[in-house]
């Protein structure tokens, strides 16, 4: 087992990758304020997992309420958000009750956000199964539900007690699902970590075959990367919006198409496409980074053309970015490859080249 910590003064909270770590509740029992616990998941990881899961906690004394939730990003939204409250109350849970998320990056975000204003807020756990939610969303606490005029406009900064990524579950994710999780891993590469990003490129069949040992390297890396981050800017003042590489254009093919169309990881593959050609056109990456770029994408069988939302839209769905600041569109962008800024330098009209040539 591998174990890093999100150095968060008092808050700090360890993140434990391994083979097989879901079947082990003693790995969980440390971190509970008592003896109740409420897991949950969704109605396609919780047939694969959830029994086994729960046995096990039953098995330690532990009193274990299960809820499970509709699959997919379009449930990200409040009537589910309000299944997990109706469950908590109906159960009794108290403050002491314990959340734990096991789930993808959705489950995650939605129990998060409903870990953070239970009863003004009660501890939570996460579970992650999806490469996604393992290399990212599972760490460093930003949890939200979508609104339909923008990704993950509701939420809350809440860290988790424990993350728990157990490289096993991969097994059954869908081929699909593991390459939107890679998305994910490439962007640590691009934005600050060089040798991450040449490991990757050396290592990337063996991630596509799911070989174990590579999976679970890329896990760690991410996470120390993503860990380092949130140590240095937990609520996204300055270089934690670098993690939102490709983002910003991500987050507008994800609302304008309609949430789950295009997975998460898609989007954000496409989105830094156009941040890269963006940066290109501001001087700052050469014609053969960006081709790496797009290279390193489709190989990971993720895509780097855009869909045809039309420039006016993405452009009006982008003006709801979090990170626009008074007005003013602020872009996570790259000043050369391992090296991501936060910049209001490009116009409109470099944006919209770049959307226009970046898309269907
Ligand atoms: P997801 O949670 O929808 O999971 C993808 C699919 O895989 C779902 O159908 C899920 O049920 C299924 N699944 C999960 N684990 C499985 C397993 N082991 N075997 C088989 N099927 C499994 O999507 P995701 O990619 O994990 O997460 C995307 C979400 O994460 C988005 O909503 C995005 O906004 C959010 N996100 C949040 C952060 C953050 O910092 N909080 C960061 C990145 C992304
Ligand atoms: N995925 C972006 C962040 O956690 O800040």
């Amino acid at each position: 087992m591998r174990t890093l910590n999100v150095e968060l003064a008092e808050r700090t909270y360890p993140i434990r990758i391994g083979a097989g770590l879901v079947s082990d509740p003693a790995l969980i029992l440390p971190y509970l304020k008592a003896r109740r616990v409420a897991v949950v998941t969704n109605d396609v990881v919780g047939p694969l997992y959830l029994d086994p899961f729960v046995a096990g906690l039953r098995a330690q004394g532990l009193q274990v309420t299960e809820i499970v939730l509709p699959d997919g990003e379009a449930h990200k939204a409040w009537p589910t958000l309000n299944l997990i409250f109706d469950a908590l109350l109906a159960a009794r849970c108290d403050r002491s009750t314990t959340l734990i998320a096991l789930g993808g990056g959705v489950v995650g975000d939605m129990v998060g956000f409903a870990a953070a204003t239970y009863q003004r807020g009660v501890p939570f756990i996460q579970v992650p199964t999806t490469l996604l939610s393992q290399v990212d969303s599972s760490v460093g606490g930003k949890t939200a539900i979508n609104h339909p005029l923008g990704k993950n406009m509701i939420g809350a900064f809440y860290q988790p007690k424990l993350v728990l990524a157990d490289t096993t579950v991969l097994d059954t994710l869908p081929d699909r699902e593991l390459k939107a999780g890679l998305a994910e891993v490439i962007k640590y590469g691009l934005i600050r970590d060089l040798p991450f990003l040449e490991w990757i490129e050396a290592h990337l069949d063996r991630l596509l075959a799911r070989d174990p040992e590579a999976l679970a390297e890329a896990v760690e890396r991410s996470c120390r990367n993503k860990a380092e981050v949130v140590a240095a800017d937990e609520t996204e003042q300055g270089e934690r919006a670098t993690l939102n590489l490709g983002h910003t254009f991500g987050h507008a093919i994800e609302t304008g198409l309609g949430y789950g169309q295009w997975l998460h990881g898609e989007a954000v593959a496409a989105g830094t496409i156009m941040a890269a050609d963006l940066s290109r056109r501001l001087g700052w990456l050469t014609d053969d980074e960006v081709a790496r770029v797009k290279l390193i994408h489709e190989r990971a069988g993720l895509p780097v053309i855009g869909p045809a939302l039309g420039a006016d839209r993405y452009l009006e769905l982008m003006a709801h970015d979090k990170k626009v600041s008074d007005g003013t569109l602020r872009l996570v962008l790259l000043k050369g490859l391992g090296r991501a800024v936060i910049s209001a330098e490009a116009t409109s009209a470099q944006i919209r080249a770049s959307i226009e040539a970046c898309c269907a």
